[in-house]
């Protein structure tokens, strides 16, 4: 589909705004560069099967008891007693081949939870930008682009990278009224595009990751296309819709 098509793309800076848009025939696409929707891509690349995120940490130690291998962050940390964090090398791993998986992370399984109501939740990084947007085109969908945020508060680099997408999807769909966000992110994005770390050095989140010494995991989260898979919600776990 090349046309618009009265499809409309909206951007969502953080999910306590996300009541502000119609999201019942939309796709929500949940973005949480750093890290959690990268982490998600690159589970998929590596054969996880499915994803169930979880919103708290109680959930997802019940699933242990049903065989799945479970994963917890907070704050940027990974938690004792879980399998897994949200660090995209522990999923580079020949463990989660095959594997379900339970996720709870501080804001990006909580934005998947706010995106309840839409017509498909997806997930999008940097790491899958290409494929992402080469799905978006073809549904016959309106997309909104849902910025996890910290904390409910708005972030700058899932901002770049909804801009990223809007940089590809504008001459597909049509702005709706709530056009402002998508015209900033992607202003800011092309702003950023030739050196995002450089543009990033004084946010918050990148500054927290930094801190906890895990520079690694930003460099590769902000690297683009490295896992061409569009995990997806479908009856409450993510799978890889491309294997579909
Ligand atoms: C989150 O869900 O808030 C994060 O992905 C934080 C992180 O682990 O970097």
């Amino acid at each position: 589909m090349s046309a618009t098509e009265n499809r409309y793309l909206e951007v969502c800076f953080t999910p306590a705004l996300i009541h502000l848009h119609d999201i019942s025939n939309a796709v929500v696409v949940v973005i949480d560069v750093l890290r959690a929707t990268s982490s998600m891509c690159v589970a998929f690349s590596y054969g996880v099967k499915s994803i169930v995120p979880v919103a708290t940490i109680e959930e997802s130690l019940a699933y242990k008891e049903k065989g799945f291998l479970i994963g917890a962050e907070r704050n940027g940390e990974m938690l004792d007693g879980f399998d897994l964090g949200n660090s995209p090398f522990s999923y580079m791993d020949e463990k989660v081949r095959g594997r379900d998986i339970a996720l709870t992370t501080t804001n990006g399984t909580q934005a998947m939870a706010a995106a309840k109501g839409a017509a498909q939740v997806v997930a999008g990084s940097f790491l899958n930008l290409d494929a992402l947007c080469n799905w978006l085109k073809s549904q016959d969908k309106s997309v909104v682009l849902l910025c996890s945020g910290w904390k409910n508060s708005f972030n700058l680099e899932d901002t770049l990278f909804a801009g990223a997408v809007v940089a590809q999807l504008k001459p597909h769909f049509e702005m709706s009224q709530l056009r402002d966000a998508a015209l900033a992110a992607e202003h800011l994005y092309n702003l950023a595009k030739d050196d995002i770390d450089g543009f990033l050095v004084e946010s918050s989140h990148r500054k927290r990751l930094h801190k906890l010494q895990i520079d690694k995991d930003i460099e590769y989260c902000l690297t683009p296309n490295q896992s061409p898979v569009v995990p997806g919600l479908v009856n409450g776990a993510l799978v890889d819709l491309l294997k579909m």
